[in-house]
């Protein structure tokens, strides 16, 4: 088993923002948001979801198209990363970005006093140095209902097996994301310290399943 090494908190460079921002990433993100609908048939009509650690707010975007009449609120802490989504937003029609809210936080984010109907996260959990900052703001921020769809990447067993995966998905890549791909990977937790979190957070009810070679879901209600 490899040693986590954790990867700093945000990413903010411009550097970063924009090798990540040019990353394509839509197959994975509506993927991601298909099985979301899956879970919230049939679909309320309206509704308000957070999207904790946004990035460039791709996954809040589609998840607006495809969810009309619910309100987004999409947060991240990096003031670089929101301008970028703020500009991904721009692209889109006018009444998909009246719905979708960027808003700029650090989390633990205890100010926060709204309850959400549907909390997600892809790919904050790693960039955490104490996990449980991002259970505890599930807690904060979800009613007894709420449903919750988290998913990351998850450290991998071996180097061997981790650089197979750098080749694998990102050997194409530009340098700063191969390298980027890299550090998240050593910075997973892995699916037994996720469940161990989950238990100590008082979460152990929710799923965890290992979805790909790399990505591991947390999901189920609050
Ligand atoms: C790898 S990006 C994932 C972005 C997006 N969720 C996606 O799927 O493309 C992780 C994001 O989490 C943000 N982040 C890290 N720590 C945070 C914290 N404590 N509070 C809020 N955002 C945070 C970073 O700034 C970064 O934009």
């Amino acid at each position: 088993m490899i040693e986590r090494q954790p990867e700093p908190e945000l990413m903010d460079s411009l550097a970063q923002v924009d090798a990540y921002a040019s990353a394509d990433f839509v197959a994975s993100d509506q993927a991601f948001v298909e099985r979301l609908l899956a879970r919230l048939q049939p679909l309320p009509d309206s509704g308000a979801l957070l999207d904790l650690g946004c990035g460039p707010a791709s996954i809040s975007i589609h998840a607006a198209r495809l969810m009309p009449g619910w309100e987004i609120t999409a947060l991240d802490a990096g003031p670089n990363m929101l301008a970028q989504a703020r500009r991904n937003l721009a692209q889109a029609p006018a009444a998909l970005r009246a719905r979708v809210h960027l808003q700029q936080a650090h989390l633990p984010a205890h100010a926060l006093t709204r309850r959400f109907a549907v909390i997600i996260s892809n790919s904050l959990l790693h960039h955490l140095p104490d996990p449980a900052v991002l259970w505890q703001s599930v807690r904060e921020l979800a009613d007894a209902g709420t449903m919750l769809q988290i998913m990351d990447l998850f450290r991998p067993h071996s180097a061997q097996q981790l650089e197979q995966l750098v080749a694998t998905y990102a050997g194409d890549a530009p340098d700063l994301l191969q390298q980027d791909f890299r550090n998240s990977l050593r910075a997973a937790y892995t699916v037994a310290e996720i469940r161990e979190q989950l238990l100590a957070a008082g979460l152990g009810h929710l799923q965890v399943a290992t979805i790909s070679d790399r990505h591991v879901e947390i999901s189920g209600r609050r």
